[in-house]
This record gives C-alpha cells, sequence and structure tokens, in this order.
C-alpha cells in the first residue's frame, strides 16, 4: 500500500517533470520563430483598403455583395431627397445627432448625414454594443420594435436602432453611433474605404 502511494507519487512527478520539459522544449522552439515572423502577404491585404463601385447601387438599398474591410461588414447605400430630409428634420430621439463624439467618424462626416456627399452612407456595419450586424429596415412603417419607425437599422441582438446615417437612439444598449471609415471619392461613383484622401 505504502509502495504503492510512492509509485504513484513518483508516477505523478515524472508525469510533471516531462510536462515541463515539454513547455520549455515549446518556448524553446518558439523564440526563433517569433523573430523571424513577418506578417503574411494574406494579412496585409485583410487591412489593405478596397474599391467599390456604387453606380449600379439602387436607392434605399444597401450595396450587394456586401464589401468586407479588416474583416468587418461595410454598409453602403444611396440615400434620396426623402430621406434626407427626415435625417435634418427627425432628431430629437437620436443621443448624438451632431456626432459630438468624433471617434466615431473622420472629421469630413462630422455632418448631419456622416457622409462625404449626403446621398451616399458609407458605414462599418457592427453595432457599437457588441457587435451583431444590424439589419436594415428602410422603409418608414410601424415594427415590432418601433411604432413610429422612420426607416434606419435595427440590432435584434439587444435591439439597439440607429437612422440611416447610423445614428443612435436614445434609450437603447447601443452607446454611440455606428462607424464611418475612413474613405475618399476617386470619381462619382467609385469609393475607396480604408483611407483618407491625404494619405491615398
Ligand atoms: S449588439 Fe447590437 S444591441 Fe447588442
Amino acid at each position: 500500500m505504502i509502495d504503492g502511494t510512492v509509485n504513484k507519487s513518483r508516477r505523478r512527478f515524472l508525469i510533471g517533470s516531462t510536462s515541463v520539459v515539454g513547455a520549455v522544449g515549446g518556448v524553446g522552439a518558439a523564440v526563433p520563430f517569433v523573430g523571424s515572423w513577418k506578417p503574411s502577404a494574406k494579412a496585409l491585404a485583410a487591412g489593405a483598403p478596397i474599391t467599390i463601385d456604387t453606380s449600379r447601387l439602387e436607392l434605399g438599398e444597401l450595396l450587394g455583395p456586401m464589401p468586407a474591410w479588416r474583416g468587418q461588414p461595410i454598409f453602403v447605400m444611396r440615400r434620396d431627397e426623402q430621406i434626407l430630409e427626415r435625417l435634418s428634420s427627425n432628431i430629437d430621439h437620436l443621443a448624438d445627432p451632431a456626432s459630438e463624439k468624433t471617434d466615431q467618424q473622420p472629421p469630413y462626416a462630422q455632418n448631419e448625414f456622416r457622409s462625404i456627399r449626403p446621398e451616399i452612407m458609407v458605414m462599418v456595419g457592427l453595432c457599437t454594443h457588441l457587435g451583431c450586424s444590424p439589419q436594415l429596415f428602410a422603409e418608414v412603417e410601424p415594427q415590432d420594435f418601433d411604432p413610429n419607425w422612420q426607416g434606419g437599422f435595427f440590432c435584434p441582438c439587444h435591439g439597439s436602432m440607429f437612422d440611416l446615417a447610423g445614428r443612435v437612439f436614445t434609450g437603447v444598449p447601443a452607446p454611440t453611433n455606428l462607424v464611418v471609415p475612413p474613405h475618399y471619392y476617386v470619381n462619382d461613383e467609385v469609393i475607396v474605404i480604408g483611407l483618407d484622401a491625404e494619405n491615398s
């Protein structure tokens, strides 16, 4: 019985020693790997700017297939005069209608439409609460989540709402407006996303 206990202890020690040696060996092997690591072409491409063509973008729809930049969906939408008028007049329920939280957009998008050109919306399509992708409900019509819905984005995860400029409603879990990524126009229809004009 005593022998058995000793043997068990010895076995545990041997197993522990082997594990430690294995771990040290692992670290030793990792050093030269870390020292020589360079980002792969794929990793570089994942953060690279993207170019999109908006020429076939219909009014009130999101550009599809949905572009992705840095692994994030990018919402691009063409807005008509009625939408722009509602964005100008319907602001009482918004938490940050003038985009005063400056981290959420570049300076050239700090305006009521949160865009360079009012008719084109460019937005990172991730909720600023916990990162779900909000859904577009473009029409002005009563919704279960808001009987006075004026068109916008609804995040089904926890009920956050945003207007068609990505401005967050008051009283919802999302703390800030949706993010406008850096971008600039190459011509009337082509946009580069991921760079400002001055850094292009
Ligand atoms: S992730 Fe959108 S409301 Fe929570």
